[in-house]
């Protein structure tokens, strides 16, 4: 959850550092840090509270130089958010320490080592490690050496990147639970949280595997394993654009991401459609094998990427005819499973990073399921190098923290996981046909929807004093239903409840009156007539209605009902195409609130703890 970032050069790194936390700012923002040793081989330490941008102004009065440096964005998880326990760490006036993840065990190490006279100045968990690999460099007089050995003692999920004035030329970086990338440059390399931290300086990039502990210098990089091992990691180019990471003319990265989808969408099918059908062989060397006899799909997923997840079982039971289950991963990891016989097990996630999610992929790979699916957008994470087969959704770096871009790329490549699986069973050729010809529709129907941004916008301005909102969907708009709310609740901080709308009957109603609005996605399919029926109940308690549906779906416009009309679109595809305005209305709905867009409060990108 929080951002790390570290260099070893030839130049200054205060530069390189600020840029990089600059963009490793979606994981955390609530303090910022900097620790490098300078010439005169002595740590000097820059920390602030607040974003990225308080560090970078403090700096400018009082700059860092120095060759050798790491750095840290927070979100708290032990400590509130104050100097004090803003990263790096230090113990005594030698080692500096930047921590990603959960020290578990941080209490009883704490005790141990205040016993033996460390003095803590923080509430955090980070400071521990500090104390620990100081005490062992003591009797070690090694950096590698005493970082090895007190990772010997940890329990959690940690990255960690740590220097000592007294070995000025090199950092010592390691890995288990949390991400962390080498940036390999020409006489000089770098290590980071995400790879798009390093962009400006590096399209090299190497993966630690988790247990990995690393000695990055100038020129050279050196790699034991979890056993002591020597090992080599491989390097991988950067695919995307080195401006990927930047908000280009776009008042906020949401809003480019949401104009992204056309794109990206398209970038998802590439390769995988014809013009009639799936190519199963685009999914990997092994999907038919692995697609074959697949009797039940368990989805597993948080957030934006659960939503996802639901709406795929719609087409897993509509299209293949095959058994779906689909549970987010924090409570799927703590229950005891039936698992059925042949079930595929299939993780969502944007990132590949998010905690829940890896742990419910180790536990299901030990519980005996037929192979493990992941749909992701990060190459090279966790969950990438961990699954069996892997569908990369196409949808670029995504660095506002409410996803959008990775959503619709996501039910792309369900969508076309599903025919793939939906072909083995049964799924006749002209249907598939008609499903592969609307996914390419897709791309040209967001962009119309993009093209009602300003009506969108307009419509926005009646959520803006108001407290409480519904969404309302059925069938496979339910769960667009769900992520619209999300959207609203997560920037612009309005309290907002998504239910199947047949179910308003049976509570959520007695809450509506002329201060809820009730937000309702209305594509013309079989259910269209029951919903209308359900608007009529929200309109007959006095409820304002902000519907979405195409000129089939034949919605009118009333007195307290606002109809946008969407292009038609077919049933199956429609999940895609709705998603987008309500993505655009929750942004429209923030900025006219003047919350933060891409950071919300309280919130981070990527959840690597628990
Ligand atoms: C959505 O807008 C969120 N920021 C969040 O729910 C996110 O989808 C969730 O944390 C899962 O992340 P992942 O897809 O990277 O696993």
């Amino acid at each position: 959850m929080c951002g790390i970032v570290g260099a070893v050069s030839e130049r200054d790194v205060q530069g390189i550092l600020l840029e990089g936390l600059r963009r490793l700012e979606y994981r955390g923002y609530d303090s910022a840090g900097m620790a490098v040793i300078g010439g005169d081989h002595s740590v000097q330490r820059a920390r602030e509270v607040g974003k990225v941008a308080s560090l970078a102004a403090a700096m400018k009065t009082n700059p860092l130089a120095g060759h050798l440096g790491i750095a840290h964005t927070r979100w708290a998880t032990h400590g509130e958010p104050s100097q004090i326990n803003a990263h790096p760490h230090m113990s005594g006036d030698r080692l500096a320490i930047v921590h990603n993840g959960i020290i578990e065990n941080y209490q009883e190490l704490r005790e141990e080592l205040r016993g033996e006279g460390f003095e803590f100045t923080s509430q955090t968990d980070t400071e521990v490690v500090a104390h620990l690999i100081e005490k062992n460099y003591r009797s070690l007089g090694s950096l590698y050496d005493s970082v090895r050995a007190a990772i010997a003692r940890l329990r959690g999920a940690y990255a960690l990147a740590v220097v000592h004035a007294d070995e000025p030329d090199h950092l010592v970086v390691c890995r288990e639970g949390s991400p962390l990338v080498i940036g390999v440059g020409i006489g000089e390399n770098f290590i980071a949280s995400d790879q798009l931290a390093l962009l400006p300086v590096t399209d090299r990039f190497m993966f630690l595997e988790e247990g990995d502990i690393a000695d990055i210098r100038k020129d050279g990089i050196a790699i034991l394993d979890r056993e002591g091992q020597s090992v080599e990691r491989e390097i991988t180019r950067f695919e995307h654009g080195a401006d990927s990471a930047d908000k280009g003319e776009y008042r906020h990265f949401m809003l480019k991401e949401i104009y992204e989808q056309p794109r990206v969408i398209k970038a998802t099918m590439e390769g995988r459609v014809t013009n009639t059908r799936v190519l199963e062989q685009a999914l990997g060397t092994d999907a038919e094998n692995l697609l074959e006899n697949v009797r039940h799909v368990q989805i597993i997923a948080c957030g934006t990427s659960y939503h996802a997840g639901m709406v795929a079982r719609y087409w897993i039971e509509e299209l293949a005819g095959v058994p779906c289950s689909v549970e987010v991963a924090s409570e799927f990891r703590y229950r005891k499973h039936v698992i059925q016989q042949d079930t595929l097990f299939l993780c969502i996630s944007q990132s590949g990073e998010t905690a829940d999610t890896l742990a419910a992929l180790r536990q299901a790979k030990k519980a005996g399921f037929r192979a493990a699916l992941a749909i992701c957008n990060v190459p090279g994470s966790s969950l990438v190098r961990e699954s069996d087969l892997v569908i990369m959704t196409q949808a670029g770096p995504e660095i506002g923290v409410a996803s959008t871009k990775a959503f619709t790329t996501q039910l792309t490549a369900l969508l076309i996981f599903t025919l793939a699986l939906a072909r083995q069973n049964g799924l006749p050729e002209e249907q598939e046909a008609e499903i592969v010809k609307a996914i390419h529709l897709v791309p040209g129907q967001v962009s119309d929807v993009l093209a009602l941004d300003g009506e969108i916008a307009e419509m926005s301005k009646a959520f803006m004093d108001k407290h409480h909102s519904l969404f309302l969907g059925r069938g496979s708009q339910f769960p667009v239903a769900l992520e619209g709310a999300l959207k609203l609740k997560e920037i612009s901080y309005i309290h907002a409840e998504a239910y199947p709308a047949g179910e308003l009957k049976h509570g959520p109603l007695a809450l509506v009156d002329s201060e809820m609005p009730v937000v309702t996605v209305a594509p013309n399919n079989d259910l269209v007539e029951k919903l209308k029926s359900n608007l009529e109940e929200v309109r007959a308690r006095g409820g304002e209605l902000f519907v979405f549906a195409d000129k089939m779906a034949n919605v009118k416009p009333d007195e307290g009902i606002h109809v946008m009309q969407l292009p038609s679109v077919h049933p199956i595809t429609a999940p895609i195409v709705y998603t987008v305005p309500l993505q655009l209305l929750s942004y429209h709905v923030a900025v006219l609130k003047g919350t933060d867009v891409d950071q919300p409060r309280n919130l981070a990108k990527s959840v690597t703890v628990e």
